[in-house]
């Protein structure tokens, strides 16, 4: 199976202000992994380097034995897909089936109208088939981060990093987005969860970690947060 191993990371984005020093943490492709750690502890930075989008580290980061480091952001979303905390900065378009068809084709415009069922398929799962001609600055915020799930689920077979997946939705969507993971996780599909609602995911998490003093440390299971 593969995994992401993280072997003595250590990064800083200014000199001398450490934010991770000789951090090391597996991610296997097939379990929920669960990550906490205070506000400003460094759970977005970990998703911002395994994405990608920061290389300015020391350490190993490999997907198996393939080391990552000259690896793009582009081509590591062939497997690895990134729900950013922040939810407007997950959308690429100006509508959500605009967005969605993006996730799916790329920028090829020319792609089969019959992959519009997919699309149709993972927005009334979501309850957003109502929106989906709607320009975004006409959202909500909870309709914006719906639409950021929407495009995990184009991705469905991909590794998820899922900065704050729940934060901003109503109940019911937090439900549904439990029931998915859920049965990707029967699939054999895993993980990173990072959030600081602990108790939603309880059931379904393989191992848990929480960011503390720049490490990554495994807590025991059932138990979340360091007192
Ligand atoms: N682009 C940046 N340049 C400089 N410092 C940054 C940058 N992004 C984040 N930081 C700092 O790095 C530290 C870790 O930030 P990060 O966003 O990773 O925390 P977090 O654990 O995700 O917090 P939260 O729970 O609030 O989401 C913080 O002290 C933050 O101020
Ligand atoms: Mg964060």
């Amino acid at each position: 199976m593969k995994s992401i191993k993280i072997k003595d990371l250590s990064f800083a984005y200014q000199l001398g202000n450490s934010i991770f020093t000789n951090a090391s943490l597996e991610l296997p492709f097939n379990e929920i992994t669960f990550l906490n750690g205070a506000n400003g502890s460094g759970k977005t930075t970990l998703c911002r380097i395994l994405s990608g989008l920061e290389k300015g580290y020391t350490g190993f980061i490999n997907i198996n034995d393939l080391d990552l480091k000259p690896v793009s952001f582009t081509e590591r979303a062939k497997s690895i897909i990134y729900l950013k905390q922040e939810p407007l900065s997950n959308i690429v378009a100006a509508t959500p089936e605009e967005d969605l068809a993006l996730w799916q084709h790329g920028f090829d415009k020319h792609y089969d109208e019959s992959s519009s069922e997919l699309r149709e398929r993972v927005m009334e799962r979501l309850r957003i088939n109502d929106l989906k001609d709607k320009p975004f600055w006409e959202l909500s915020g909870g309709q914006i981060k719906r639409i950021g799930l929407a495009a995990l689920l184009i991705n469905y077979d991909k590794y998820w990093i899922l900065d704050e997946p729940i934060s901003g939705l109503d109940n019911t969507l937090i439900r549904i987005f439990i029931e998915i993971l859920e049965e990707r996780k029967a699939l054999g599909k895993g993980c990173l969860i990072i959030s600081h609602k602990e108790d939603y995911f309880v059931n379904l998490i393989d191992k848990n970690y929480f960011i503390e003093n720049k490490k990554i440390e495994s807590l025991p299971r059932g138990t979340f947060e360091k007192i």
